[in-house]
């Protein structure tokens, strides 16, 4: 019985880990734009706003695909401006946190 318990913390223990290190992706991601670069801190968005994977990457598994694998490339998927700009600007918006004038997000 003892040693089944040591078993699973072990697997939970690891489960864990290997979660947070497959799946975390970059602590920033730069979108470039003609109005400027979109500077996207994406760990913040994760650790500290304590948002669901799945609030952006649709289904929140593996593998997680590039937005512009679909939007902008594939039919029925809407163009990346405005899928960036409703999930974006909506949130912030929504919760009156987080930037919703141009230059805020678009920096030359
Ligand atoms: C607020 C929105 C948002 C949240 C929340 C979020 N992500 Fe992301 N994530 C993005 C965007 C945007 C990209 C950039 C995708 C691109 O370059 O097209 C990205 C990129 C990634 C990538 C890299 C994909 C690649 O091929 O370059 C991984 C991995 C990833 N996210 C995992 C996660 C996981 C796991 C969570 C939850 C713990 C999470 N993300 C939460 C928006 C988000
Ligand atoms: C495998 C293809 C695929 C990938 C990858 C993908 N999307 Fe989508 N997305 C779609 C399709 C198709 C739709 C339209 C149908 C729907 O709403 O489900 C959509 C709809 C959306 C919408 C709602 C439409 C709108 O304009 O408000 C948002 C927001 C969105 N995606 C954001 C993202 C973001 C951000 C990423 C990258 C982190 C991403 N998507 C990655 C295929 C994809
Ligand atoms: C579901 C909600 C949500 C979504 C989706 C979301 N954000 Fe945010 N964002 C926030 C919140 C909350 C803050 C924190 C505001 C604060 O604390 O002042 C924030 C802050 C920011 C900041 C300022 C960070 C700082 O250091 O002050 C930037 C830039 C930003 N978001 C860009 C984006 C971009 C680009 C996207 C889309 C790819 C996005 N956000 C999607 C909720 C969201
Ligand atoms: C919350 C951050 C955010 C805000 C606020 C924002 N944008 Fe964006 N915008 C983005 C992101 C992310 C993209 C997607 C870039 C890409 O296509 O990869 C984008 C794309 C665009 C594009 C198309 C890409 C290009 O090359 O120019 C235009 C035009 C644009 N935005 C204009 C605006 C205007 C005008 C405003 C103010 C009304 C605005 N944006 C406010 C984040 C933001």
């Amino acid at each position: 019985m003892k040693k089944l318990v040591v078993l699973f913390s072990a697997m939970a223990f690891l489960m864990a880990g290997g979660l947070v290190l497959a799946h975390h992706g970059p602590e920033n991601v730069t979108f470039s734009a003609k109005m400027g670069a979109v500077t996207f801190p994406h760990a913040k968005h994760q650790d500290e706003y304590k948002i669901e994977c799945q609030t952006c990457h649709h289904t929140g598994t593996e593998p997680v695909e590039k937005c512009g694998s679909c939007h902008g490339a594939k039919e029925g998927a809407p163009k990346m401006k405005d899928a960036a700009h409703d999930l974006c600007m909506g949130c912030h918006k929504e919760k009156a946190a987080g930037p919703t004038g141009c230059k805020d997000c678009h920096k030359k």
